[in-house]
């Protein structure tokens, strides 16, 4: 091998071959200025972030801590759903629902644009480990970004950094196998050439080599398609090895929920990406007695335990959130965890003293600068922060952090909720009849679009277990995947499983369920039907309580009616759905597994 004299490159604080060979070829690739090894102390933090302030990437807040305001290129907001891709050797191992293009085809395409693509740049080499470093098989990565801001948002997101890199070689020599997972923000900069705040490229990428277990991500700086932990690794990559290895890599939030009686569940729940997560996990419950801890609020990894119960452990170590909406009435525990700083902010508007604001928070500012960097005031047409503006800062400050977050055993989950985003059809909460059933509610999840991904919001699309944009695989695989997992366990050891819908409207759109901490209510029903002590009523799609059956003591401002409507189970709603199911059946093809198309049928014959 011809040795390139590119500065940093030899100083790799590591022996692990394979990272040292790839971290080279992606060098003589990319052809970056130097290459940086990234350890993940606070000095090297504060050197990234005020090279970020130098840059104009980042404005420091006077108001709170070590944190920062960024604001995009205006085209680069979002995950590009289009742009991503699943290169399985196979075409029908993507399955109906990927773009799919042969691996040979996308890395000729890709290795291209990734020619000289960080030149004059530094490029960053991250090291890092997706759940608790005290695994013993722990998850590793290696992000290697041409980006500061990616930098600083995976020592927030992720365990990085030296801490990581010392799990790649084993005490006896032997080296452990890591996700190779390449981010260039394809913005070379020429000798003397200024840079962008937020630099990226028109063409994007977002590329998985399932087989390869390899990350490539090209052309944009947005969260999801660049810190390759999340989404690309813990999702996509990490659903191919959960179903290759018998377990489950999921769309799910993990909080703790304590009874007045001190007694402790664990739920997961899935929702697509802007329909609840983080302000589930976080929860603070309207009703005394109850409390809730958080675990996690986007990815949940599960497997069974020796128990035979379902364990489940969140690999990240920060929150990715959706800013807009959250303020001390909605999600105190989010204000706060925010409030302690080290955070970075994007997207969100910044006002005239150094703080962030957005849309629906507290102290609306009478002037501010917005995401689009314009002046805005309450009187603006356009909103000062984008509807998918996020704040990225770190579990650890999240005033109600369950202890048990980093244990790598996890937690045993009682009950798993599927939820979306539904104006119409779908009740406040429906309990499945059985773990098949609750397979075929979780397949035949829908939802209306969110700004999360780019496109066309408030259009309904299936959104299976809240992974249409996730599952690394064939989906009808994936679902198979699912029903084979609920026959690995004891019926009475599974999960149960139940259907939410917090966002159901009334005739002049208004949303008929207070949602937020009221939740608890929600909550408190699903945890007393696996005890034994709640009272439902059974309909065609399961069972769902009716308004005197969920504890609505002290609720507030919620008409009866309104909730009653929310609960409905309304058969020509639901005889309206049967066409739309039966045509995304469809679109699954052959590899529907027929125990979905036996729910159907049964759900058909039920509606009468
Ligand atoms: P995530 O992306 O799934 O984590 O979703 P978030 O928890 O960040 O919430 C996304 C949006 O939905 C925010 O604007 C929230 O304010 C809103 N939201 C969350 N929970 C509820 C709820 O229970 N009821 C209503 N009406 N809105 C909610
Ligand atoms: P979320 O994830 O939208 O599910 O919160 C972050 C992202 O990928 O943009
Ligand atoms: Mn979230």
């Amino acid at each position: 091998m011809t040795a390139v004299a590119i500065p940093g490159l030899d100083n790799a604080p590591t022996t692990h071959s394979r990272v040292l060979e790839w971290v080279r070829e992606v060098a003589e690739l990319t052809t970056p200025d130097r290459v940086e090894w990234i350890d993940g102390s606070d000095a090297e933090s504060e050197r990234i972030n005020q090279k970020l302030v130098d840059q104009g990437t980042f404005v420091p807040l006077k108001s709170k801590p070590n944190s920062y305001w960024a604001a995009s290129d205006p085209s680069d907001v979002a995950r590009v759903e289009e742009r991503t891709f699943i290169c399985s050797a196979r075409e029908e191992d993507a399955g109906p629902t990927n773009n799919w293009m042969h691996p040979d085809e996308m890395k000729a395409i890709m290795t291209e644009l990734y020619r000289g693509s960080m030149r004059g740049r530094t490029m960053y080499v991250i090291p890092f480990c997706m759940g608790p470093l005290g695994d013993e098989n722990p998850k590793l990565g290696v992000e290697i970004t041409d980006s500061e801001y990616v930098v600083a948002s995976m020592r927030v997101m992720t365990r990085m950094g030296k801490k990581a890199l010392d799990k790649f070689v084993k005490e006896d020599g032997t080296e452990r196998e890591f996700v190779p997972a390449l981010h260039s923000l394809g913005a070379p900069l020429e000798p003397g050439q200024e840079d962008v705040p937020w630099p990226c490229n028109d063409t994007k990428y977002i590329t998985h080599f399932p087989e390869e277990r390899t990350i490539w991500s090209y052309g944009s700086g947005y969260g999801g398609n660049a810190l390759l932990g999340k989404k690309c690794y813990s999702l996509r990559i990490a659903s191919v090895i959960g179903r290759d290895e018998g377990w489950l890599a999921e769309h799910m939030l993990i909080l703790k929920l304590i009874s007045p009686e001190n007694k402790v569940y664990y739920i997961a729940a899935a929702f697509p990406s802007a329909c609840g997560k983080t302000n589930l996990a976080m929860l603070r419950p309207t009703i005394p007695g109850w409390r809730v801890e958080t675990l996690g609020d986007d990815i949940a990894w599960m497997r069974f335990g020796e128990d035979g119960r379902l364990y489940a452990v969140n690999p990240e170590a920060g929150f990715f959130g959706v800013a807009p909406g959250t303020n001390y009435k909605t999600n105190p525990h989010a204000m706060e965890t925010i409030n302690k700083g080290n955070s970075v902010f994007t997207n969100v508007a910044l006002t005239d003293d150094g703080d962030v604001w957005w849309e629906e928070m507290e102290n609306t500012p009478e002037h501010a600068t917005s995401w689009k960097k314009q002046d805005w005031t309450p009187d603006s047409d356009e909103k000062a922060a984008h509807p998918n503006s996020r704040y990225c800062t770190p579990m650890s400050q999240c005033p109600i952090l369950a202890p048990e977050w980093d244990d790598p055993n996890g937690v045993p989950i009682s009950a798993i909720l599927f939820g979306g985003r539904r104006a119409n059809t779908i009740p406040l909460v429906t309990e499945s009849r059985d773990w098949q059933h609750g397979t075929f509610m979780g397949a035949t999840l829908s939802s209306e679009k969110t700004a999360a991904a780019a496109g066309k919001v408030g259009e309904v699309r299936r959104d299976p277990m809240a992974m249409l944009p996730f599952i690394g695989y064939n989906a009808g695989d994936y679902f198979q995947h699912w029903i084979d997992t609920g026959k690995r366990a004891d019926a009475n050891k599974l999960p149960k499983i139940f259907y939410v819908n917090w966002f159901r409207r009334g005739d002049d759109r208004r949303i008929l369920w207070p949602g937020f901490g009221e939740n608890s209510r929600v909550l408190k029903w699903i945890i007393e039907r696996i005890e034994g002590k709640a009272a439902a009523s059974e309909t065609p799609i399961g069972w769902v309580p009716t308004a005197d059956q969920l504890d609505l003591n002290g609720i507030e401002d919620t008409p009866l009616e309104d909730i009653e409507l929310a609960l409905k189970v309304d058969p020509e709603e639901w005889r309206q759905e049967i066409p739309l199911i039966e045509e995304w059946f469809d679109k699954i093809g052959e590899k529907l597994p027929t125990s979905l198309r036996d729910e159907l049928e049964a759900l058909k014959q039920r509606l009468g």
